[in-house]
């Protein structure tokens, strides 16, 4: 593998939930297998898990890591070409990856949507553009579309915990006061359409997700309705496709609470993270028996670990 930015770059989904599972019961048996490479992480956005499980990850298999918050400790990028350089930007990101290039041997890089621009954060530039002039294998660490790992690790905890094959998974969307990215919601549709489950997607009118990531979900207004029978609900707020970026509010009620969770089959609660406590997501269901917020975050190092061992074996 030498790109992993989402679902389509995986050519065995079962095989790679399977490795991932794997390597959480033998986490150091491809110890030599990172020896003597080096797995650069560059963040030009904030991230504790994905930083400090991609890291745990490539130490597992035995590589370096070099951890870089391109936003704060490097020069200004500038993404555009045919420009003149004589603004606020100091480097370019065709020297500036390709210098990453020459130190790396896997590069990850995370870079959220403006939700400014649809068509420019769905063109996916500032990713493609590292992943053209660095010239190795890249991983996703989230992008302004997709999170991959985040959603690989998703599958990987639904594929430990279910109770019953082609379990009921729900996506709910939820309150929030800022407007977030799509990334993690178009990213888990994407991979539950490809996955042995029985997905649905809840959210109120206006917060249809792009279809292009929701082909094959059964989606509903109807959130009691979703709900019923569901086995993983998946909490998560998004802001709006169309108009892009907009908060539209009036939806409070849609936050998650125990009485919610009346009528599911006992249903584990997921959730990425971060999370804010008693508007995404209530405090309640979160200190409850039934959240496996942090053991879905646990789970991130073995999803991290699979896509990691797959580039480094393609390195050999
Ligand atoms: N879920 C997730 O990606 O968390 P971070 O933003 O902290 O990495």
């Amino acid at each position: 593998m030498k790109l992993f930015s989402s679902v389509n770059d995986v050519t065995d989904i079962k095989q790679l939930v399977a490795d991932a599972l794997h390597l959480k019961q033998n986490p150091y048996a491809h110890k030599h297998l990172g020896e003597n490479r080096t797995l650069g992480l560059m963040f030009l956005n904030p991230s504790l898990r994905t930083r400090l499980s991609t890291q745990k990850a490539a130490a597992n298999l035995g590589m370096n890591v070099m951890v870089m918050n391109v936003d704060k400790e490097g020069w200004a990028l500038e993404f555009n070409d045919n420009v003149i350089m004589n603004g606020t930007t100091v480097e370019h990101i065709r020297e500036a990856a390709g210098v990453m290039g020459q130190y790396l041997d896997i590069l990850g890089i995370r870079s959220f949507p403006g939700l400014k621009d649809r068509e420019l954060d769905y063109s996916e530039e500032i990713f493609n553009k590292f992943v053209e002039f660095s010239k190795i294998p890249v991983v996703s660490l989230e992008s302004a579309t997709r999170h991959p790992l985040q959603s690989l690790a998703d599958l990987v905890t639904i594929e430990e915990l279910k109770t019953r094959p082609w379990p009921k998974v729900v996506l709910t969307w939820a309150p929030h006061v800022k407007a977030l990215p799509q990334a993690v919601p178009n990213s888990f549709a994407e991979w539950m359409c490809k996955a042995e489950v029985d997905f649905v997607i809840a959210h109120p009118k206006g917060y249809e997700l792009c279809e292009d990531f929701t082909k094959g979900a059964t989606i509903t207004h109807n959130q009691e309705e979703a709900l019923t029978d569901a086995d993983f609900i998946y909490v998560k707020n998004w802001s709006a496709y169309e108009p892009y970026g907009q908060v539209i509010s009036g939806h409070d009620d849609w936050m998650l609470t125990n009485d919610k969770l009346t009528n599911t089959n006992d249903a584990k609660v997921m959730h990425c993270l971060p999370v804010r406590r008693n508007l995404e997501l209530s405090a309640e269901v979160l200190d409850g028996p039934n959240s496996l917020v942090a053991h879905e975050a646990g789970n991130r190092v073995w999803a991290a670990q699979a896509v990691l061992k797959q580039m480094l074996e393609g390195l050999q």
